[in-house]
């Protein structure tokens, strides 16, 4: 049984107080710090890179989760290494050699996820489950936070929880995109137990309760 673990979204903070706010989000009992890294390229949106992870690293002890939406992970992951980072995941869809990718976010002594966009199917992952420490599944199409939740992701989530339980992988279930208290509780039934929250923990005024709640210790 995988642990449950709540990871704010750095995405969703007040971008001229990094240092603060992470220190906030990990004080308030977050589990990881989840980073969206955005190329402009491929997503429609551009956030930041790896000298704010470097910036951040400085900061806080959080387990860095980055999230790399850009077209060429293969090319820039060992600067999110050098950073300091301590999950890095790419996209399937991106223009990489997948799995050589992932071998080497390994080799660099990081954790090593892969990503599935809402239209990619399970089955583009299947091929790397053995080399992979962390499946994240989006739940809304990335590039912005603060959008609707996609119920008909979970298959993939269910997909990915009995492929692990059968097979003997021990890799995380992170689901991204829309998860308020409502839409963890339905991904945590379908195997999920790493939950992304950027809206449904930055948006609120008391941080440590929206912990509590996503994490499902408490109403509220
Ligand atoms: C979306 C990003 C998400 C985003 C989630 O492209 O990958 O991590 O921060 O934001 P919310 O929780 O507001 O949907
Ligand atoms: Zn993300």
């Amino acid at each position: 049984m995988l642990p449950t673990l709540i990871a704010p979204s750095i995405l969703a903070c007040d971008f001229a107080r990094f240092g603060e706010e992470a220190a906030a989000a990990e004080q308030a009992g977050g589990d990881w710090l989840h980073v969206d890294v955005m190329d402009g390229h491929f997503v429609d949106n551009i956030s930041f890179g790896p000298d704010v992870v470097a910036a951040l690293r400085k900061h806080t002890k959080f387990p860095l989760d980055v999230h790399l939406m850009i077209s060429r992970p293969d090319h820039y992951f060992p600067r999110f290494v050098d950073a300091g980072a301590d999950r890095i995941t790419v996209h399937v869809e991106a223009q990489h050699d997948v799995s050589k990718t992932l071998a080497g976010i390994r080799a660099a002594g990081c954790g090593a996820g892969l990503c599935l966009n809402p239209p990619t199917p399970f089955s583009a992952a299947e091929p790397f489950l053995d080399q992979i420490d962390l499946l994240l599944v989006m739940t809304v199409n990335p590039g912005f936070g603060g959008q609707k939740f996609m119920r008909e992701c979970l298959s993939k989530v269910s997909a990915g929880a009995d492929r692990r339980m059968h097979e003997g992988f021990s890799f995380h279930l992170e689901v991204d995109g829309g998860i308020n208290v409502e839409t963890a509780a339905e991904a945590r039934q379908a195997g999920a137990n790493v939950f992304v929250a950027g809206t449904s923990f930055f948006g609120k005024a008391d941080y440590a309760a929206a912990v509590r709640a996503l994490r499902g210790d408490s109403i509220g």
